[in-house]
């Protein structure tokens, strides 16, 4: 390990209330903290328990109080509308501060929670800092979720106000909004009071007042409205992931924490100074986003770009290169699923050379595995270091990563490097001792784990220590396994429960199982995650019928498709659904998925010895050969 890294490595680990306590020193407090880690009740551990402070003031007000008001704070662009603009801390701070005076006007006050379910525009970053301003805690949905996790989500966190936009834009089509909004406010058992509709240009749509307005009338005589003061263990925002079963699981942040392990990285991992301009090409929807478009370059007072497009299609593979071209964006963070759909329409680079990229210095990559041919097609392409690191919604943070502000270190193809300052990473192997260098097991992080990460989940402590916390004492469990080698470097290699990652996007094949048994015909069914060259993996759902079923396999299969669309949404992108005679199963009747997806992908597996009949396993290779999912030999 090199000296600087290692150095402040372990300080942190040794003496993490003196590391925290001088990060802490870099951000505006309104009482600073005089306690920095209280750990009477393990693993509800809580950092600056008696700091106040106020997230908006950090990300806007703090860097105009120091003359920077003037600074360009958020670039907006959109290939998708054509539309571009640019907002000043200033002028940034203008609009969210009387948005925090629409909400205020609409009865919303500090703990009240907002669902956020927007387009990628300027005014979902509005509504998150407005939140922030007042007090109230943000849950932002992504917009490629259907009603019904929309609706599950507003049930969950008994959402006040919902802030939406009357329509989203893909490529090639427009996601109406409203529709979906009138269904999950219909589907939820919780009823909102309000909705605040951002009307698109040339889309507008009618709104049925009183309860019902657009965000031009929730304007009307919004007030300009100043920071709350907030403690730092209240909850800044919920934003809900995937878990082992459908019900989506609140991850929550503190404030406090928040605001400094994130300011804390801009520095350290990135390399990104406040005179820097970030791009982080995620949506608002996702950990990254929240984290990474939002949060993070705002508390740094750099400059973060909000782009409403895609990496191809929009219109072209050329679409990253303009935007860091255009604004000589410093550093990228993106999924790896992105850079492979710009290799696979454009391998040669060509559309790269038309663009000046004198100014790009780095690209980060997480969210899913970065593939190491990925990775070289970008370096060689780019010239410039291309980091793959690894993190969660759970951690809003990278667990691991090359901290390329504190000392740039070398790649290792296919490892997302080493654990960073604040997180204590282990392996445990299934004898439940700890592993020595190279050996697999899971993923774990002793706790108790670094500010900015998840102090609970949302009115669900029990599932939180359950789920997290109680399978290795004393240890947060990732569900990802791996191993670390003898240099330290981290190697992740697959979950340990039934996620999948689908274009960087996390999914629970749980879920997906979940809505195919909702089908009147399926008996039983299993979905699992396949390799696919473009977006990581592919949920594919394997379906037995009931016995007497007379509608055609094709009917079924496509109404299978159609239910996951549209109780889960077109993120899931699940398109394949095969009609099988039967799964294979332990004697003990558990689904053999694991067997399956190895069969899928092609990997060589045993013939697991408690399978119940092993011919099962021929059958299953027929009917994927049969499906184009498989090859024949
Ligand atoms: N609102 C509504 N629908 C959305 C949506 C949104 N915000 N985002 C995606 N969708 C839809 C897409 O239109 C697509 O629908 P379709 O089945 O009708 O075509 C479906 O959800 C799947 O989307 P996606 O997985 O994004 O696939 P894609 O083929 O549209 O694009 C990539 C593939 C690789 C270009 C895209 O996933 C991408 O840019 N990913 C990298 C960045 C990223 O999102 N990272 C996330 C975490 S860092
Ligand atoms: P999410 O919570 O959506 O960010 O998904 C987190 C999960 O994505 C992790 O638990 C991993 O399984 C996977 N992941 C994220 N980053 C990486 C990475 N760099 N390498 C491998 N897997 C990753």
């Amino acid at each position: 390990m090199s000296d600087k890294f290692s150095k402040i490595y372990d300080l942190s680990i040794k003496d993490p209330e003196k590391f925290w306590q001088e990060a802490a020193n870099d951000i505006f407090w309104f009482k600073k903290p005089t306690k920095i880690l209280n750990k009477s009740n393990p693993p509800f551990y809580k950092w600056y328990e008696d700091g106040v402070t106020n997230t908006c003031y950090n990300a806007l007000d703090f860097h105009i109080d120091q003359g920077k008001g003037d600074k360009t704070a958020l670039i907006y662009d959109s290939p998708i509308t054509g539309n571009k603009s640019k907002f000043t801390y200033e002028e940034l701070r203008s609009k969210v501060s009387k948005f925090a005076g629409a909400l205020k006007d609409q009865g919303i006050n500090k703990g009240d929670r907002v669902i956020i379910y927007m387009p990628m525009i300027p005014e979902a970053v509005v509504a998150m800092l407005a939140c922030a301003r007042i007090g109230a805690i943000h849950s932002v949905v992504f917009g490629g979720f259907a009603s019904n996790e929309l609706a599950s989500r507003i049930d969950d966190s008994k959402a006040k106000l919902l802030v939406t936009a009357s329509c989203g834009f893909e490529p090639g089509r427009t996601v109406e909004y409203k529709p979906l909004v009138d269904d999950a406010i219909k589907q939820a058992q919780h009823k909102i009071s309000k909705m605040i509709l951002f009307q698109r240009k040339d889309h507008e749509v009618k709104l049925n007042a009183p309860m019902e307005i657009s965000w031009d009338e929730a304007h009307a005589n919004a007030k300009d409205t100043d920071c709350v003061e907030m403690n730092s263990n209240e909850f800044a925002y919920i934003l809900y992931t995937s878990g082992t079963t459908g019900t989506p699981k609140g991850i929550v942040r503190d404030i406090g924490g928040h605001i400094v392990a994130l300011k804390w990285t801009m520095k350290n991992i990135y390399n990104i100074d406040a005179d820097d301009i970030w791009w982080s090409a995620s949506d608002i929807g996702w950990i990254v986003g929240h984290s990474y478009i939002v949060y993070a370059p705002l508390f740094k007072g750099c400059t973060t770009v909000l782009f409403e497009g895609k990496p191809v299609g929009t219109p072209d593979a050329g679409a990253f290169w303009k935007i860091i071209s255009d604004y000589k964006v410093k550093s990228l963070f993106t999924a790896p699923t992105a850079f492979r759909a710009i290799k696979k329409e454009d391998p040669e680079g060509k559309f790269f050379s038309k663009y000046d990229l004198s100014k790009f210095e780095s690209l980060f990559l997480a969210g899913e595995r970065a593939d190491p041919d990925t990775i070289k097609w970008a370096e060689n392409l780019l010239k410039v270091p291309v980091i793959d690191h690894w993190w969660q919604t759970e951690t809003s943070w990278a667990i691991s990563s090359n901290c390329t502000g504190i000392e740039m270190m070398k790649t290792k193809y296919g490892s997302a490097c080493k654990a960073v300052p604040g997180y204590d990473v282990k392996i445990i192997k299934s004898d439940q001792t700890l592993a020595k260098p190279n050996e697999m097991g899971d993923i774990v992080v002793k706790l108790p784990l670094p500010p900015g990460t998840f102090p609970t989940l949302w009115n669900a402590d029990q599932r939180y220590k359950e789920n997290y916390m109680s399978n290795y004492e004393g240890y947060y469990q990732t569900y990802d396994a791996g191993h670390i080698d003898e240099d330290g470097y981290i190697w992740i290699m697959s979950r340990t429960d039934d996620i999948i990652n689908v274009a960087g996007h996390r999914l629970s094949t749980g879920a997906i199982e979940e809505v195919l048994s909702e089908h009147q015909s399926v008996a039983e069914c299993a979905v699992l995650g396949i390799a696919d060259k473009l977006k990581g993996q592919l949920p594919i759902g394997l379906i037995v019928l009931k016995a007497g079923v007379d509608k055609d396999n094709e009917t079924i299969t496509k109404e299978c498709v159609q239910m996951v669309r549209d109780k889960i949404g077109p993120v899931a992108a699940f398109k394949v659904a095969i009609v099988i005679k039967r799964l294979p199963k332990t004697r003990s009747g558990k689904i053999l998925r694991g067997t399956i997806r190895k069969i899928a992908d092609s990997v060589e597996y045993k013939m697991p010895p408690t399978i119940d009949d092993p011919a099962i396993l021929d059958e299953i290779k027929e009917d994927l050969i049969k499906n184009n999912i498989l090859k024949s030999a």
